[in-house]
């Protein structure tokens, strides 16, 4: 874990671990947007974003989702399943928000019921594109019934989330994940956080989520943390 990453993101970074199988990935503080073009350090981010994924990623498995999860090594690394990613960005959206409003008549916040999925080609060169169903299998990167087992998994997945994230007062607005394979079968990777998430406070309808540096609507540290403090009780240890 100490020799070269394997693959620098641009808020992760993956090393190869000693377990054959497996890999360490290491949520850093670097908060990014727009593809890249503002960027900061935020001491601390990485911690908050690497603890809701471990806690997101146990909860999703305990209801019957296969993740990529196996444990943590620290309170920003974790130990993975290497996967065979596929480069789409799923993206499962319950609200209007972001850059859907942008590209279509939808207003802000407009409920959208039942949920929008809608697939990126992650390609950063190509500013992720949108794909559709024959690009993808054209590409090669699935057959159709892996394209409906990850819509149908999507969709399982934004059921499990909204309903907790409901009971804690926020609303999921929408969410993006990436999936690999692992033995011929599909696993949810990546993360599920902060950076990842469109979350809103039911009551104020603040941001809790990177939309908070995109826009510098405030503090993004201190809504990180709050969201780590309504979603994981406990973790700071009782204190508020
Ligand atoms: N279980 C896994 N096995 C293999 N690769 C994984 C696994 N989980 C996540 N990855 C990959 O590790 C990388 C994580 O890095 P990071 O998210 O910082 O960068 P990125 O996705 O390339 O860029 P971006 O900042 O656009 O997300 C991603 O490429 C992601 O697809
Ligand atoms: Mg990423």
């Amino acid at each position: 874990m100490n020799s070269e990453p394997l693959y620098e993101g641009k808020a992760k970074s993956v090393y190869r671990s000693e377990e054959a199988g497996e890999l360490v990935v290491r949520f850093r503080d670097d908060i990014t947007a727009f593809d890249g073009e503002k960027k900061d350090v935020l001491p601390g981010k990485g911690v908050f974003n690497a603890v809701v994924s471990a806690f997101f990623f146990t909860y999703l498995e305990k209801r019957g989702i296969a993740t990529h999860f196996i444990r943590m090594v620290n309170e920003r690394t974790m130990i993975v399943k290497e996967l065979a990613m596929v480069p789409l960005e799923v993206i499962v959206r319950n609200r209007a928000a972001g850059s859907i409003v942008r590209r279509y008549p939808f207003s802000e916040g407009q409920v959208l019921d039942p949920p929008v999925v809608v697939m990126d080609f992650k390609d950063d060169t190509r500013h992720d594109p949108m794909i559709n169903d024959d690009i993808i299998v054209a590409l090669g990167l699935l057959t159709r019934e892996e394209i409906a087992a990850i819509r149908t998994r999507a969709l399982e997945i934004n059921r499990l989330l909204s309903e907790y994230f409901r009971e804690q007062g926020i609303t999921l607005v929408d969410f993006k994940i990436e999936f690999g394979k692992r033995e011929g079968s599909i696993v949810l990777g990546d993360e599920i956080s902060m950076d990842s998430m469109r979350l809103w406070d039911m009551e104020t309808g603040e941001s809790l989520d990177k939309d908070v540096y995109r826009f510098d609507k405030g503090d993004v540290l201190s809504a990180y943390e709050r969201v780590v403090q309504r979603i994981i009780p406990g973790y700071f240890g009782g204190k508020e």
